[in-house]
């Protein structure tokens, strides 16, 4: 007789970190004994990973706890878990424990490591909540269900020090903490043994790095740059990417450590979050305008052909008009390749929400429409530039709308589809030649040519002339960093 696994079935809502952090209950549950399940109606466990960066998340993970009500019914056996940036906040918790007596198990994000203990018990038929206010050492050797084979999150620090005024990260997810160098590099070994060939370093601000870790045989802490440097050295991996960076703490040493790294990825997300000098002020970001586009130039000339993307934010406490046009200026100057615009949400607990003049809800969506606007005719122009260039493209899979298109990545994070007569698989480095371009989409045609990493290309034409490219620095080559050749019309 065949006796049916149990199956799990992992929610996730947020940022990278929950995506990480889901990976790692997958594996806890799969070394218990669960299958994954892809759908939450055959599962017997349903754990949510949820988020609380802004309201519409939370009303999103509220409405799909909700909705297992209807499923408990039918299942009594089945278990509901919710664990996340909202188990961390206790109002919320509050209302999953007066209001969802379904869900019967809580946890947070310090104590995800307890989950085999917090799972036994609720076989036992307990209610359990168990949330941690305040992180432990850092949990090493946890066991993953990675969501792909040829890229992987690894997570470099945990938590935020920042305490910008607007944001609730620094209270539910705990002081910052960096991971040991050694540990982070054979964490990316172990990867790169079982076939990754992307990493992407995750951290709240990747640029404060190694703060608090015992010195190098040097005298002084590691940092971004030291990790960079041994990240680039393992054997295996060819594309090195990492989030997010914060515009106060990204120094010439670790921009250096990016143009001289050739696996790391000319992509720099920079989260602005205002144009207005009064305005970064009250969020507690430790930059000017001035200072923020003098950073993208530093970078832009150390790195040719960098994309760089943004976070920005309208709506903050007292913004007027006049701070939303510096805005506006801002991005103007910056050319940014893509930006993620959001409407300033009060979060419970920190001080911006307590500060006086909220907007009107009317003036922010007024705001981000324009914003928006404006963030797209220049991505859509940035992206126009690009038609005819060359660029190396990792391929993620058929494209999720047409399974006869590939999609893949540029180093620079770009969108690119394509067809292709020969069997791709993900992973696979090819060249293409980008025929069309859309605001968030490139479109391109696969050419004969090899790829090396930055900078060391081999575009068709070169070939046809019998010239070896590899091994050539971008500057030298006269390619720039996208792939762009010189010689585009050969
Ligand atoms: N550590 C990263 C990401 C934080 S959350 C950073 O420093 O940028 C991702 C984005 O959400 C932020 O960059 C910010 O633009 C936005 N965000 C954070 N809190 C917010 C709030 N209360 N309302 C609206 N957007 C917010
Ligand atoms: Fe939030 Fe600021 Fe920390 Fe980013 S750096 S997580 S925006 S407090
Ligand atoms: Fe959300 Fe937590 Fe990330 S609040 S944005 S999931 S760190």
């Amino acid at each position: 007789m065949e006796v049916r696994r149990r199956s799990a079935k992992v929610v996730t809502f947020g940022c990278q970190m929950n995506e990480r952090d889901s990976e790692t209950i997958m594996g806890i549950l799969s070394s218990l004994g669960f299958e994954e399940s892809s759908r939450v109606e055959d599962a017997d466990i349903v754990i949510f990973v949820t988020c609380c960066v802004r309201e519409n998340a939370e009303n999103r993970a509220f409405g799909n706890l909700g909705e297992m009500k209807r499923l408990k019914e039918g299942n009594p056996n089945l278990v509901v878990g919710m664990c996340g940036c909202m188990a961390q906040r206790s109002d919320l918790r509050e209302i999953v424990r007066a209001r969802m007596p379904w869900v019967n198990l809580v946890f947070g994000t310090h104590n995800i490591h307890r989950l085999p203990e917090l799972l036994e018990r609720v076989f036992a038929g307990e209610r359990v909540v168990e949330v941690w206010d305040e992180p432990d050492e850092v949990v090493e050797g946890l066991p993953a269900v990675r969501a792909y084979g040829h890229k992987a999150f690894v997570n470099i620090t945990y938590g935020c020090d920042n305490f910008c005024t607007y944001c609730i990260v620094p209270y539910v997810r705990g002081r910052e903490r960096s991971r040991r160098m050694e540990d982070v590099v054979a964490e990316v070994c172990d990867l790169a043994g079982s076939g990754c060939v992307e990493v992407t370093l995750l951290g709240q601000n990747v640029n404060s790095y190694g703060r608090g870790l015992p010195p190098l045989p040097s005298g002084s802490s590691p940092d971004f740059a030291d990790l960079l440097h041994e990240v680039n050295l393992v054997d295996g991996i060819r594309r090195i990417r990492f989030t997010t960076s914060h515009p106060r703490d990204f120094s010439d040493k670790m921009i250096e450590a990016v143009a001289s790294s050739e696996k790391v990825c000319e992509h720099f997300h920079l989260p602005l979050q205002a144009g207005s000098d009064r305005v970064l002020e009250m969020m507690h970001r430790g930059y000017t305008a001035e200072r923020y586009l003098a950073l993208l130039d530093r970078i832009r000339e150390a790195v040719p052909g960098a994309s760089i993307t943004t976070d920005i934010m309208v709506g903050f406490p007292g913004e007027t008009e006049e701070d939303f046009q510096a805005t506006m200026d801002v991005v103007r100057q910056a050319r940014f390749d893509a930006a993620f615009t959001f409407i300033y949400s009060p979060r419970p607990g920190t001080v911006a929400a307590r500060m006086p003049d909220q907007i009107e809800d009317e003036v922010k969506h007024d705001r981000v429409y324009r914003l928006i606007d404006l963030v797209n005719s220049i991505a859509s122009e940035v992206n126009d530039e690009l038609c005819g260039s060359i660029v190396e493209v990792m391929v993620e899979g058929p494209s999720e709308r047409d399974p006869s298109v590939l999609s893949g990545r540029t180093r620079t994070n770009k969108m690119i589809h394509w067809t292709s007569e020969k069997a791709h698989n993900p992973g696979d480095i090819v060249m293409l030649r980008v025929s069309q371009t859309r605001t968030w989409t490139l479109y391109g045609e696969e050419i004969e040519g090899r790829s090396g990493y930055r900078g060391a290309l081999t575009c068709d034409g070169h070939e046809a002339a019998g010239e070896e490219m590899q091994g050539r620095t971008a500057s030298s080559s006269g390619f720039a960093t996208d792939g762009r050749c010189d010689c585009n019309d050969v």
